[in-house]
């Protein structure tokens, strides 16, 4: 648009310019997910309140929220203005704001310099985002943030992650034929549940709060000794494995582990195990298939009525028998996991990805000058930006 020209006529002779230095406002912009397999969104009508007042216009496609009884309505007030082509947000927006990677179908509307960001796992991507840089179309795929702590507020990893070591537990908990907590009453008493955390990032540490906030006795292990502090600050019990190095890459990431340790780990998880009623695996390393912890012989020596949630369901599991989104029965042990649990409680985790989003966008606009800043010295954007 530029600036708008436009006259008034004064009298007979004189006309006056008038410039209306009114600047073009960038647009945000978010089409629908595939309903049937993602439930989260990525602009909530909170953040279209804030995105405005940032100087942005919201483009939404028509029914964007309404799985989440989020009416278009609810949306609107607060700004944001619906199309029911989608094709015409992905044409006209300068950023749109996804989940997952949006189809080639709908790609192909996407013009150069356009910005697109979300979670769009590049390694399994690779050759669709790399269409997209050839077509000079910025890519930010943002589970690439550095673990820093000016990137803290737009940390998508930990934000859905504390979501789902929670809900994980309260899931656990729900197949346990147990009470949790000790219960001493005049008809006897009911032992605490013992709840064994195995990675404690993240989501291990909301699933030890979690637990022990329910009344149960938490243990936790981990590769990374610079976790022991954080566990015990939470109540529960840390179990080195003994003579461990520290596996513990200067990103904050897990190693893999040696053939060594992992037997240790083994034997040290085979004697715990013969005691707990319920285990939340979420050992993971980064691009990496999850390391397989528990093995036939030690869900064996489980008393029988056990649960395990394996959050690590989606990238192989952390024991031998997990599948994603079944449960599976052995030695009367269940093991649970889901491809995507967020999409258990969507409203949450949407409320918080949106705002790592809105963290993001802020990052990357130039306000003043009202555009995006490709700004490669800044280590959030040059991390992120998929090339
Ligand atoms: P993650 O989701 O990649 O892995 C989960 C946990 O599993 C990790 O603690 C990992 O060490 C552990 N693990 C991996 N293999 C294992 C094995 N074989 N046995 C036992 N445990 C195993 O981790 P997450 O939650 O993403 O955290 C990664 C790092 O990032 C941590 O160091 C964390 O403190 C750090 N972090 C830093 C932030 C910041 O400063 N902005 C924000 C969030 C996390």
């Amino acid at each position: 648009m530029g600036d708008n020209i436009s006259y008034c006529y004064i009298g007979s002779l004189s006309y006056c310019l008038i410039v209306n230095s009114e600047k073009k406002l960038m647009i945000i912009g978010s089409i629908c997910e595939d309903k049937a397999t993602e439930k989260r969104i990525s602009v909530t009508p909170d953040n279209v309140k804030k995105f405005i007042s940032n100087g942005f216009k919201v483009y939404l496609e028509k029914n964007y929220g309404n799985h989440l009884d989020i009416d278009d309505e609810k949306f609107s007030e607060n700004g944001a203005e619906f199309f029911d082509d989608k094709g015409e947000i992905i044409k006209n927006s300068d950023i749109l704001l996804q989940l997952n990677l949006p189809n080639e179908k709908d790609l192909k509307n996407l013009s150069p310099n356009k910005n697109l960001i979300g979670v769009f796992d590049p390694t399994k991507n690779k050759d669709q985002i790399l269409k997209l840089s050839e077509k000079n179309i910025n890519v930010f795929s943002l589970e690439l943030l550095p673990r820093i702590t000016r990137a803290q507020s737009m940390d998508i990893l930990s934000s859905q992650a504390n979501l789902a070591g929670y809900k994980a537990v309260v899931d656990a908990f729900a197949f346990f034929n147990k009470a949790i907590p000790m219960m001493m009453t005049a008809a006897g008493t009911i032992p605490a549940a013992k709840v064994l955390v195995v990675g404690a990032g993240v989501a291990g540490l909301q699933a030890i709060a979690t637990a022990k906030r329910m009344g149960a006795i938490v243990f936790a292990t981990d590769v990374r000794m610079a976790s022991k502090e954080q566990v015990e600050s939470l109540g529960g019990k840390f179990l080195i494995v003994e003579g461990s190095e520290n596996l513990e890459t200067s990103g904050g990431y897990a190693k893999e582990a040696s053939a060594e340790f992992k037997k240790k780990q083994e034997d040290l998880l085979t004697e715990t195990l013969k005691k707990i009623d319920i285990v939340i695996c979420t050992a993971l390393i980064p691009g990496k298939k999850a390391p397989v912890i528990i093995k036939g012989d030690m869900i064996k020596v489980m008393p029988k009525g056990s649960v395990i949630y394996d959050l690590a369901a989606s990238q192989g599991g952390n024991t031998e028998f997990t599948k994603a989104d079944e449960i599976v029965e052995t030695n009367g042990v269940k093991i649970l996991g889901d491809s995507n649990l967020l999409n258990k409680l969507p409203i949450s985790a949407s409320n918080l990805y949106s705002k790592n989003l809105l963290n993001f966008v802020i990052n990357l606009y130039d306000k003043k000058n009202s555009k995006i800043n490709i700004n490669l010295e800044d280590e959030i954007i040059k991390k992120t930006l998929v090339k």
